[in-house]
């Protein structure tokens, strides 16, 4: 993201008051510097801490940073209802780290202190950023806790994936102070364009006309690299890990979308997804085609093998029966078979989207895709460049369609998602199609 982007995406935060909530993680100690960073462009902050955050960091930090002293329990301020006067007064809410208990005691209604109080006193918008161990995001009493908030319109920053403390691995850790400033001054910025309706021009970054533009349309994404047998133990395979592809899954059914994910790899789902497991690239053609008459819109962002092995061995080869002699075939194109079946007139899926990942020429080699696969977007990513592509929990990509080209700097994959989904919305809206498609076979 350039300075100039950065600047103008997060001027919406000038000016507004902003109640940071945090509750009681190792993560706590992040909240500091998003408290100070939320102040740095201008927003008004007082921070909410529970009694599991005090045990992580001191009120006087807060307090020393925010524009008002950080509020600890309903009895210790002047303020005789002090939720009830944070949750009128603010713009945003903001709770980094979200537990698992103050995310679940929120999608209950309990209110069991001042920081799940003033979530529930509140009518302004509500970003939460979950962060915990990975077990406990993929639990599904977690899951449905987050399900129930989203479809209350509450927005929710997913943790992203690395170390933990403990020193384990895995999807939960908050995601960086920067990342949380910048979603939630797009939040705001996104719900008063929403209140104002239609789209908004922040900077350089456009943002969505409504969380619901996807409503009641489905969108099939797919993921991962696909794994070609050469023999029990043994596959061709490639570096994908599914997070751009899982990024636009959950970003589609956060507007809206009833959305399928036809993956290899096994991340968590957003909630209400439906998953489809293959391995192969003719397991994964078989889910997709079976599935396409069925979408209004197609996201290809698998790495899908190009050849396979013509036959794979039954049992293990051995070394001591010499170097194999692995035969390849190719496979058939899932992106060109959709857009073949659709020139011939099957209609559906409305809109197709295919991903180009290069390592150079790559507006020329994503241009050069949109013609011979017929598609309607190609996403470029240029895999070799600085925190993009294979593994990243950020990207950069170059969008490619008739009408020009988009180039979206790096950023978290899931603005790399919306920013995808805002170019397939516009290329619905054009055509007049943003209604629910009807199933014609293919
Ligand atoms: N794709 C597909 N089926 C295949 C191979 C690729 O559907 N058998 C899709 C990918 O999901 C991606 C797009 O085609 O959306 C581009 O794939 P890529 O491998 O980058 O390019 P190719 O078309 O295979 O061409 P080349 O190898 O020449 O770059």
């Amino acid at each position: 993201m350039t300075r100039r982007q950065a600047e103008g995406h997060l001027s919406s935060l000038a000016g507004a008051e902003v109640v940071l909530g945090v509750s009681g993680g190792i993560a706590a100690y992040k909240a500091v510097e998003i408290c100070r960073r939320l102040v740095d462009v201008g927003a008004r902050v007082v921070p909410v801490l529970t009694e599991g955050a005090l045990r992580f960091v001191g009120a006087p930090t807060f307090s020393a940073l925010a524009s008002e002293p950080a509020v600890t329990s309903f009895f210790a301020g002047d303020h005789a209802i002090p939720h009830t006067r944070l949750g009128r007064r603010a713009d945003l809410v903001v709770v980094a780290p979200a537990t698992a208990r103050l995310i679940g005691s929120y999608a209950a209604g309990i209110s069991s202190d001042v920081l799940t109080a003033t979530l529930l006193a509140t009518t302004a918008p509500v970003l939460i950023c979950p962060a915990m161990h990975a077990e406990m995001w993929g639990h599904a009493a977690v899951q449905e806790n987050i399900a129930t908030l989203r479809r209350r319109g509450v927005h929710v920053l997913e943790p992203e994936s690395g170390r933990l403390a403990g020193g384990d691995e895995g999807t939960g850790r908050l995601q960086d102070p920067d990342v949380v400033v910048a979603e939630a001054a797009r939040v705001l910025a996104g719900e008063r364009a929403a209140a104002g309706g239609g789209s908004t021009e922040i900077g350089d970054l456009r943002l969505p006309g409504g969380l619901g533009d996807f409503d009641g349309l489905r969108v099939l994404v797919t993921a991962g690299g696909t794994r070609e047998p050469i023999d029990p133990v043994r596959f061709i395979g490639n570096r994908s890990s599914g997070k751009q592809g899982y990024a636009l899954a959950a970003a589609a059914a956060a507007r809206g979308a009833k959305v399928t994910i036809v993956s290899t790899v096994d991340l968590p789902p957003p909630p209400g997804a439906g998953v489809v497991t293959v391995e192969t690239a003719a397991e994964m053609a078989e889910a997709v085609l079976s599935r396409a008459s069925r979408e209004d819109v197609v996201v290809m962002a698998a790495a899908v093998a190009d050849f396979r092995p013509k036959e794979a061995s039954a049992t293990k080869l051995h070394k001591s029966d010499g170097v194999p002699d692995v035969v390849l075939e190719p496979t058939l194109d899932i992106l060109a078979e959709l857009g073949r079946l659709r020139r011939e007139g099957a209609g559906v899926p409305r809109v197709l989207v295919g991903f180009a990942a290069e390592t150079a020429d790559l507006v020329a080699r994503a241009s050069g895709k949109l013609g011979s696969k017929h598609v309607d977007l190609v996403v470029g990513n240029d895999v070799k460049g600085v925190g993009t592509g294979f593994g990243h929990d950020t990207n950069a990509v170059t969008i490619v369609s008739e009408e020009g080209i988009t180039e979206v700097p790096l950023s978290p994959k899931r603005e790399i998602a919306d920013a995808v989904l805002d170019a397939v919305s516009s290329l619905l809206a054009r055509s007049g199609q943003t209604s629910p498609s009807k199933e014609i076979k293919c």
